[in-house]
Formats: structure tokens, sequence, C-alpha cells
């Protein structure tokens, strides 16, 4: 059974790592790794391949940045004729970027089967591009495979039939769990010169924070005062970076002198940061579900969270993008009132072998 696996940008490189490992065990199957090339510099991409033994793709699209819609007709563009050499039994996307949905619409069209891990996330935003993609795709997949208990109440009660829904737990864990050790190996701390426990990490770049230069503002003031307490280790998306020098923040940033700018850092590096922090401060999806892995205290700075479990069992607190907001959860994990430490249902590592055996039963 042949099947076109997908991947374009940084957060399904490490969802797609464990699924290419397994199926390339299983005799059954045989996987097909394309990269669409949505993101491409090196820190963005190869440098992931390359730390987490992802096999070059057979195939780069290269289609890279641009509007929404041009993004995604190039990547369908592009993929189609890989659909129509390759003829696949299933392609699968995971996530909800941009390749996400380009690359499962040009599949249904042709006839092959689609299976999208992580399905059902809901933030119920649907001013968040990411949003629309997983609606999409959830729509038109024949195999969903769900992370937590709301994605697939999402999916039932959208009227996806429950034998297409398998709750299986997180592939992104099954990563983590699995670079645990290396990632202490690195030496991250000494570079940076941290201590555990006393920095925090944050990152930055979903739209609805920093393409609108009055939100971007208001929640830095709440980071000037957590970089008065300890260091913020602050790994900056390109994105993100543009809108700093575009904004005119250029030199607020500069005069927070604890806040420490650096480039996209390494799976490995980023990991190790994360375990030691005592706070992580975000707007990024995985990071929530990370964190709660590695029961390190989260602030995710954005309105609503389509992966809640990361709440109610993990280290998240969901507090919206106001400086006193932002503060207030700080204060609460400074005080040692906050603590949510558990691990959410089937996010043991195996994720991807319990794919890889409802594909192989379903086929
Ligand atoms: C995309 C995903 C988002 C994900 C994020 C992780 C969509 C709709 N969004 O957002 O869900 O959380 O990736 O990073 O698919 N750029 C570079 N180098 C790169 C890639 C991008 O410089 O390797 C710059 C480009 O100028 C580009 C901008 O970053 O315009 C944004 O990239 P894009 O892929 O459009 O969206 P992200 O914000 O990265």
């Amino acid at each position: 059974m042949k099947i076109i696996c997908v991947a374009g940008a940084r957060p399904n490189f490490m969802k797609i790592a464990p699924l290419m490992e397994i199926f390339r065990q299983r005799s059954e199957i045989e996987p097909y790794l394309v990269h669409t090339g949505q993101h491409y510099d090196e820190k963005m991409s190869d440098l992931f391949f390359r730390e987490l033994g992802i096999p070059k793709p057979d195939v780069n699209l290269g289609v890279g940045s641009s509007s929404h819609a041009i993004q995604t007709a190039e990547i369908m563009k592009a993929f189609e004729p890989v659909c129509l050499e390759q003829k696949p039994d299933y392609v699968l996307v995971v996530g909800d970027v941009n390749s996400t949905i380009a690359c499962g619409l040009v599949a249904v069209k042709l006839g092959i089967k689609l299976i999208h891990v992580e399905a059902g996330l809901r933030s119920g935003d649907p001013s968040m591009p990411e949003e629309i993609n997983r609606i999409l795709t959830d729509s038109i997949s024949s195999l969903l495979f769900c992370t937590e208990q709301s994605a697939v109440d999402h999916l039932l009660a959208s009227g996806i039939p429950a034998d297409r829904i398998h709750l299986v737990g997180n592939v992104m864990i099954d990563t983590l769990l699995k670079n645990r050790e290396k990632a202490d190996k690195t030496t991250a701390l000494e570079e940076f010169g941290l201590t555990p426990q006393h920095y925090a990490t944050m990152t930055l770049h979903r739209p609805s924070n920093v393409d609108h230069a009055e939100t971007f503002s208001e929640l830095l003031n709440a980071v000037d005062v957590i970089q008065k307490d300890m260091p913020i280790i602050f790994p900056i998306h390109p994105r993100t970076k543009k809108n700093i020098e575009k904004f005119g923040l250029k030199e607020r940033v500069a005069q927070m002198t604890n806040l420490r700018l650096v480039e996209p850092l390494g799976y490995l590096e980023f990991l190790k940061l994360n375990a030691n922090a005592f706070v992580v401060l975000t707007d990024s999806g995985g990071l929530q579900e990370e964190t709660t892995i590695l029961k390190v205290p989260c602030i995710t700075i954005r309105e609503n969270t389509e992966r809640p479990v990361t709440c109610e069992v993990g280290t998240n607190q969901l507090v919206g993008t106001s400086s006193p907001a932002i503060l207030d959860a700080y204060h609460r994990i400074q005080n040692g009132d906050f603590m949510n430490r558990n691990i959410p249902e089937l996010w043991d590592g195996h994720a991807a072998e319990r794919i890889a055996d409802v594909i192989i039963i379903r086929s």
C-alpha cells in the first residue's frame, strides 16, 4: 500500500517523523515523502530533517511563501502531477497548515483517500487561517486520527461517521519522548548562560498577535515586566522579525535588555530550553502540548485554543493578549498556585504505531 506523506511547514516535521519511521518498518506500507517547500529556510526546515532523522523527501515542491491563495494554489498545482505519477492508495496530511488542505484537496479530487493526522481540533475562531484548514481537511478525509477527546466530539458533532474517527494520541509527543535524552545532552543552557528554572522562553508568530501593531505592542508591556525578573529567550519567527521592523518596535525591544532575540532554534536545543524553563510564553499550538508533557507552566497568549486538554489536564493557562492578564498568570505561577500537572490520555509515545495499525487493518 503506497502512502504519500506530506510535510510543508515547521510544525509538520515533528509530526511526520514518527510516522515515516513506523511506516518504513511495516512491510505492508510503502511511504513516499513529499515536502511542499512552504517553509524553506535552513533553520525552519532542513535542520529539523537532520535532527529528527526524517528521510530526505522523495520530492520537494519548492513552493515557498506567498499570499494564502497563491501559496495554496501553487502547492495544488505542483502536487497533482506527483499524485498522478505515484498513484498512491492514500495521501496522509498532518496538522493544519496551508500544505495540509492544499494536498488534501488534490488527493480527493483525484479519488485518492485522504488520511488526516491531528484531526478535529477546533479553536472556534474562523479568522484563524488554520481553523479553516482544519474544518475543510476534516470534511474530506476518510480516516481521521485525533489527539484528544474534544477533537473526536467535534468530528462526531459535524456528522462524520464514528468508524472513520480514531483517538490515537499525539505523534508530536512521540517525537518529544523519543528525543528527550538527546535534547538533554545538548549544551543549550550553557550556550545561553542560563540556570534551570531561572529563565523563560517565548515564541510569538500568530498573525492575530504579530500582524497588528496595537496587539503586539500591548503584549510587549507584559514581556517588559517579566524580563526584568528573568531572562526571556525569544527565538524569532521570520514573520515576527519583519513586523518588529515594520511597526517601529525595534528600539523598544532593544531596550528590554533581558529579552534575548535569537535565530529560530533547532528542535533539540529548543526542547532542552523549554524543559528547564520556569515558564513558557507562547501563541503556538504545539508548545501548549509539549509543555504539558514536560510539566512546565505555559502561558498561552491567545483568546482561544484548539487544544483544550492542555488547560484541563496539563500546565497551560489561556490568557488572551492583555498585559494584566498575562502578568496575572505569571504571578500565579510564581506563587505556586498553578498545579495542574497530568498527562492526557494516550500521549505515551506510541501514537504513530496505533495509526499504522489502524491503516493496515482498514485496508
Ligand atoms: C505557517 C502556518 C502556521 C504555523 C507556522 C509555523 C499556515 C496558514 N500557517 O505560518 O499554522 O503555525 O507556519 O511556523 O500554513 N518565511 C521565511 N522563511 C521560511 C518560511 C517563511 O522567511 O522558511 C517568512 C516569509 O516571509 C513568509 C512568512 O515567513 O511570508 C510567513 O510564512 P508562512 O509559511 O506564510 O506562514 P507562517 O506564519 O510561517
